[in-house]
């Protein structure tokens, strides 16, 4: 089964992005700090164009720390600037606002140069669901403004919020889910909840989430279910152990749709530890494997 990730009201959600793009001089993308490049969009640059862009990842509190810096590298040499934040804690969310002063100075300065009195800086908040557009927008003007259950598709009237004299920021972020069929990146974009359960098939969510960790995080495994496996054994065979672990067999059979709801509850719930998804050398892997 293949994860349907991208319904209609998306593409509806996208073009209400484009048009609220025009009113904007700066854009804060969000991704999720555990796999920045997996919830980029990666049609950013084609959808953005000639504006400004800060990168913002966010959730930084739940990443492995060593993993995400080479992803920072990996987006600073695209030419993008990155901040880390941990919205929930409202941790660095003014540095987001120095960096976008900065990134504007210079337009600022050619205005003034015309003698043009300049407006304050437009911002707005892009990025995939779940990966704290509305809390990163509550934290930074610290009032409750952004519907954390806000709906793509449903339109309210838009209001500037005033950061401070210079910069403001929309109210309501822009949903972004671009199109590619890369069921790896689904099935990430899965467990850091931007794709809804029911149009995923969990039972290859959670394979994928063993695979994961066998090869980068093995110790967290074996240690969260006391188990002891390598990273030779098959998915299933260590779902299995799993399963052996925690719940009972039934008909003589392991509980597999328990096991599945587990090992993506634990993800979620930071029962691993701090883990970031996308692997790094797996990209250095694949672009080699694309040149060869
Ligand atoms: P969205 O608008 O992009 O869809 O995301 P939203 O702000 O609704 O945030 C999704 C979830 O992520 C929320 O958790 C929120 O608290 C959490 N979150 C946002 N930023 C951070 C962060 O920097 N670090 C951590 N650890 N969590 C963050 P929830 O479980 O859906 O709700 P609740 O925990 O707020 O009750």
């Amino acid at each position: 089964m293949v994860i349907q990730w991208f319904p209609g009201h998306m593409a509806k959600a996208t073009r209400e992005v484009k048009e609220k793009l025009k009113l904007v001089d700066i854009v804060f993308e969000l991704v999720d700090a555990r796999c920045p490049l997996s919830s980029h969009n990666m049609y950013l640059d084609e959808v953005v164009k000639d504006k400004k862009k800060i990168i913002i990842f966010n959730k930084i509190d739940l990443c492995d720390r060593a993993e995400t810096a080479k992803w920072k590298s990996y987006f600073e040499n695209k030419g993008y600037t990155v901040v880390y934040t941990d919205a929930k804690n409202s941790n660095n969310l003014n540095k987001v606002i120095d960096k976008a002063k900065e990134e504007l100075a210079e337009k600022i300065a050619r205005q003034v140069a015309k003698g043009i009195k300049p407006r304050a800086i437009r911002s707005m908040v892009i990025g995939v669901p779940n990966v704290g557009k509305s809390t990163f927008i509550n934290k930074l003007i610290k009032k409750n403004v952004a519907n954390t259950a806000n709906k793509p598709g449903v339109t309210k009237k838009q209001q500037w919020l005033k950061l401070n004299k210079d910069i403001e920021l929309l109210d309501t972020p822009g949903i972004l889910m671009p199109k590619f069929d890369n069921q790896e990146i689904g099935k990430k974009l899965s467990l850091i909840g931007s794709i809804k359960d029911d149009i995923t098939p969990l039972d290859d969510v959670s394979l994928y989430l063993i695979e994961l960790l066998k090869y980068n995080y093995l110790e967290n495994l074996n240690n969260l279910y006391k188990i002891n496996v390598t990273s030779e054994d098959e998915n299933v065979f260590i779902m299995e152990k799993v399963a052996e672990k925690r719940f009972k067999k039934i008909g003589g059979d392991y509980d597999y749709d328990s096991t599945i709801k587990l090992l993506i509850q634990d993800f979620r719930t930071q029962k691993f530890g701090l883990i970031t998804l996308d692997n790094y050398s797996d990209l250095l892997e694949n672009e080699e494997h694309d040149e060869n």
